[in-house]
């Protein structure tokens, strides 16, 4: 008879994330501070949900609120179980906190810890695998190593003269032969779930930092005679933790050189200067678009082909379409801005601003929540905030919408064609129709028809204006 393979077990992830992280010295809990402008625990969830697993179980203590909120901005509500470790007495006792939940589980538990960020998931599956296939029936425990040229502060793997896994020593406790040991515990591992709760039972925490290891549980297992695996990795860079600020630094650093890899070998993006260059890893940029010192693109940003992006400028969430030139120093953040439109040098858009293909939009000019229609120019000193403009029109130096009365924002519509005066002050709500002029200084507190030309203050209809006036 052929043996059909047993079905792998189903698989179950619990994440290590309540530490406040001491050596972090920060009042933030460490999983919260940002690595490519997420937190590390936001890093790890999206990494576990793409396994698919049943459930995702996340240890919070420390900030619980906080990383619990974290936590839902990736996972869905009935995909994440929270559990609560009261006290940090260690990795292993935050795994026990979930005992409750988990014990009886016929399962695979992965478990991952929120402060190991870089983690991929195609990694992770490859130790699944093997977990389950070791010696054609599968392991109680598989560990995730790596060799480091530098294993200062993870725990060290020891292993017998056959070669096979021993123990696992933390470096607090190791002798300074362990301590030369390079291969560590990434602190990433699979689990036969009812086998794991059993031998948490017997963990002591006799050790130098007086806590409960998790670490200790594969040499129990493995003294219960269950079948302990190793699962070598070869990418360092993937298992790095952080513990301080250095290393959250380091991760930073390896993230934004991958991401700006890919962006030079895979889109054909011009990095002038790619070491002062930050580029979310969300980010997408077209080809032939040459980003010059010292910029920063966050979060999920798009740029189109062949634009330009200046020193000293800082896109967020916003999108930029083709042959766009940002010019030095501009701070665009949830804004658009369409083909063929130059910004700044030091110009604000933000809150929505829209800019249609082919306007201008000149130094220091805020734009706030307001819509700019193709070929528009508004060249120097002015805020736009609350405003509709049509195409074509020319604002003036210095023109303000005056959007705000002291108790609600109110909007500005100008229309097509229109010139507006250098200094003029449209006080909101108001309307200058197709066609029409004001004169330099105007304060528009009156809607102006098309085609007519107002000034002074407030300003007043001069007279209507004929073609050739208009032209
Ligand atoms: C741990 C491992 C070490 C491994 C390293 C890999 C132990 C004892 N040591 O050390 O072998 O090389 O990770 O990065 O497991 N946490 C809790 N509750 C606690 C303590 C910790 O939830 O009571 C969480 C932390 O928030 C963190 C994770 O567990 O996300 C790991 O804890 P950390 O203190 O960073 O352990 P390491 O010293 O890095
Ligand atoms: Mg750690």
């Amino acid at each position: 008879m052929v043996a059909t393979p047993t079905e792998p077990k189903p698989l179950d992830i619990l994440i290590l994330a309540a530490g406040l992280g001491t050596r972090m010295r920060s009042s933030l809990a460490k999983v919260l501070h940002e690595v490519d402008g997420r937190p590390l625990i936001s890093h790890v969830c999206r990494t576990a949900a793409a396994l698919g697993p049943a459930k995702i179980y996340v240890v919070v203590g420390h900030q619980g609120g906080d990383v619990s909120k974290a936590v839902l901005q990736e996972l869905a509500e009935d995909q994440a179980v929270f559990v609560e470790q009261k006290e940090q007495l260690g990795t292993g006792d935050a795994v026990n906190s979930a005992r409750g939940f988990l014990h009886d589980r016929d399962s695979t538990l992965l478990i991952l810890s929120g402060d190991v960020p870089l983690i991929r998931p195609e990694t992770l599956a490859g130790l699944i695998q093997q977990h389950h296939s070791h010696r054609g029936r599968g392991a109680s425990c598989t560990m995730l190593t790596v060799k480091l040229k530098d294993p200062t502060g993870y725990g060290r793997i020891v292993r017998g003269d056959d070669g096979a896994f021993e123990r696992i020593v933390e470096q607090k406790d190791a002798t300074d032969e362990e301590r030369d040991i390079r291969e560590i515990n990434a602190g990433i591992y699979c689990f036969d779930t009812k086998k794991l709760f059993a031998a948490l039972n017997s963990v002591q925490n006799n050790n130098s930092q007086g806590e409960y290891y998790l670490t200790d549980v594969p040499a129990l297992l493995k003294a219960a005679g269950d079948d302990v695996s190793i699962f070598q990795h070869a990418d360092t860079q993937e298992i790095e933790g952080v513990n301080n600020r250095a290393q959250l630094a380091d991760i930073e650093r390896m993230v934004r050189r991958r991401t700006l890899s890919r962006l030079m070998l895979d889109y054909g993006v011009t990095f002038i200067d790619p070491k002062t260059a930050y580029v979310s890893e969300a980010a997408k940029i077209g080809r032939d678009t040459v980003i010059y010192p010292n910029v920063t693109i966050e979060g999920k940003t798009e740029i189109g082909d062949g634009c330009t992006i200046r020193s000293g400028s800082r896109i967020a969430n916003s999108i930029i379409g083709r042959n766009v030139e940002v010019r030095d120093n501009c701070l665009i953040v949830d804004s658009s801005v369409s083909d063929g439109v130059a910004i700044g040098p030091m110009a604000h858009l933000r809150g929505h601003a829209e800019i249609g293909p082919e306007a201008r939009i000149g130094n220091f000019v805020e734009v706030k929540k307001s819509k700019i229609g193709r070929g528009t120019k508004a060249s120097h000193l002015t805020y736009l905030g609350d405003a509709t403009i049509g195409e074509n029109t020319n604002i003036g130096a210095g023109t303000v919408t005056c959007n705000y009365d002291g108790v609600r924002k109110n909007e500005t519509h100008i229309g097509n064609n229109v010139k507006i005066g250098s200094d003029t002050m449209l006080v909101a709500p108001v309307s200058v129709g197709d066609g029409a002029t004001t004169a330099a200084g105007s304060v528009v507190i009156d809607d102006v028809p098309s085609d007519t030309l107002v000034a002074g203050v407030p300003a007043k209809v001069k007279k209507k204006l004929n073609v050739k006036d208009a032209g």
